[in-house]
C-alpha cells in the first residue's frame, strides 16, 4: 500500500481546525444570498485567486471578513456539518473545533447563534458521520483582557458543552500574560486551556502560554524549536503541539514544507499531531497536510503512525475513549503491515 493510501485510511482525531476557517467559497457565495449580505467577490474563483498571503495578518483581514455572511444559526449548523463531511472523508473520528465568538458577538449576533448553531451541526455529525467532537472557545488575542472576561461571560450557559478555552488572531504584540487573569478564571471552572503560541511569536511566548496560562496543549509551537531548554522542556512535558503545516507554508511561517521543523520536533520527541488549521484558505483538509509534508520532508509510516496516535492521545476524550481510539490505529497499521 501506498503512504498516501495509508494516510488515508488512518484513523485521526484534528484538534486544530478554526471552524470559520473551513468556511469554503462556494458556501460563502451561498449565504452571502441567502442572507443577502454582500460580499467584494464575483465569483468563486476571485475568492480563491485573493487567498495569497504573506502573512498571519493579511490571512486575519480577509478570514474576520468571510465570517460576515454567517448570520443564523443554520449558518453555523450548515458550516460544521460541511467541515465534518469533508472530516469524515479523510477518517477524522474526532476533532476538537476552535470558533471565534467575538467575531460574531461584535457584529451584533448573541452568543448562542454561533454556540448553538455549531453544536447543532457537531450533533448531527455525530449521528450522521459517527465522528465526535468537543468546541473549544478562543478569545481573539487582538482585543483586549476585559473583552475576553465579558465573552467568557456571555458563554456562562453553555459551559456544559464547552470543553475549553484558547486564544488565536493576531500573535506578535499581544503576548499569553496578556490573557493571564481570563485564562486562570477558566482554569477553576474546570475548562481546557489552549493557546496559539510561536506561530509568529517568540520562544518567549510559547514559555508564557505554559507558565503564566498554564496550557494543557499548545496550538502550532513551530519557533519553540529556536529554544533547547524549550524543545526539552516540551519533550518532557510530553506537551501536544497542534503542528498545521500547509497554514505555515501558506503564511510564510516555514519557506517551503522542506523546511518544516516537524521532523526535528519527532526526533527531539516532541508529543506532535498535524492538523489543517483553516483548510478553506489554506488549501487542505487534514490528510492533504500529512501527504504533502511526507512528500517534503520524506516521513515513515512510523511516524506518520505516531502522529495519529499522538492525535488521540493528545485529545480531551476520557481514558477510555483514547484507549479505544489508539487501538483503532494499530488495528489499522498492523492490517497495513
Ligand atoms: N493563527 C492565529 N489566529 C488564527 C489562525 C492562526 O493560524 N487561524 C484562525 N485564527
Ligand atoms: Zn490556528
Amino acid at each position: 500500500m501506498s503512504l498516501d493510501a495509508y494516510i488515508a485510511g488512518l484513523p485521526k482525531a484534528e484538534l486544530h481546525l478554526h471552524i470559520e476557517g473551513s468556511l469554503e467559497p462556494e458556501l460563502m457565495f451561498e449565504l452571502a444570498r441567502r442572507n443577502k449580505v454582500s460580499i467584494p467577490f464575483d465569483s468563486v474563483e476571485a475568492v480563491r485567486a485573493a487567498y495569497d498571503f504573506s502573512n498571519l495578518q493579511d490571512f486575519l483581514d480577509i478570514y474576520y471578513a468571510g465570517a460576515e455572511v454567517l448570520r443564523t444559526e443554520q449558518d453555523f449548523h450548515d458550516l460544521a456539518l460541511a467541515y465534518f463531511r469533508r472530516a469524515a472523508a479523510d477518517n477524522v473520528r474526532h476533532a476538537e473545533i476552535f470558533f471565534d465568538p467575538q467575531t460574531h458577538t461584535d457584529r451584533g449576533l448573541p452568543f448562542g447563534v454561533a454556540a448553538d448553531g455549531l453544536l447543532s451541526g457537531m450533533k448531527a455529525a455525530e449521528t450522521e458521520l459517527g465522528v465526535t467532537s468537543k468546541l473549544i472557545l478562543c478569545f481573539l488575542r487582538h482585543l483586549d483582557e476585559a473583552a475576553a472576561i465579558d465573552t467568557l461571560n456571555a458563554a456562562e450557559p453553555w459551559l456544559d458543552r464547552i470543553a475549553g478555552v484558547g486564544l488565536d488572531s493576531s500573535e506578535v504584540g499581544h503576548p499569553p500574560s496578556k490573557f493571564r487573569h481570563v485564562f486562570e478564571r477558566a482554569g477553576h471552572m474546570g475548562l481546557k486551556r489552549v493557546a496559539h503560541a510561536g506561530e509568529e511569536g517568540p520562544p518567549a511566548y510559547v514559555w508564557e502560554a505554559l507558565d503564566v496560562l498554564q496550557i494543557d496543549r499548545m496550538d502550532h509551537g513551530n519557533r519553540s524549536m529556536e529554544d533547547p531548554r524549550l524543545i526539552e522542556r516540551l519533550a518532557d512535558e510530553r506537551m501536544t503541539l497542534t503542528v498545521c503545516p500547509l497554514s505555515n507554508l501558506k503564511l510564510c511561517v516555514v519557506r517551503d514544507l522542506k523546511d518544516h521543523p516537524v521532523p526535528e520536533m519527532l526526533r527531539r520527541g516532541i508529543h506532535v499531531t498535524l492538523n489543517s488549521d483553516d483548510p478553506a484558505y489554506f488549501g487542505g483538509y487534514v490528510n492533504d497536510n500529512y501527504r504533502r509534508l511526507a512528500d517534503a520532508v520524506g516521513l515513515s509510516r512510523e511516524q506518520v503512525t505516531l502522529m495519529a496516535r499522538n492525535s488521540f492521545e493528545g485529545s480531551f476524550l476520557d481514558a477510555a475513549d483514547k484507549a479505544a481510539r489508539i487501538a483503532e490505529v494499530e488495528a489499522w497499521a498492523a492490517r497495513s503491515a
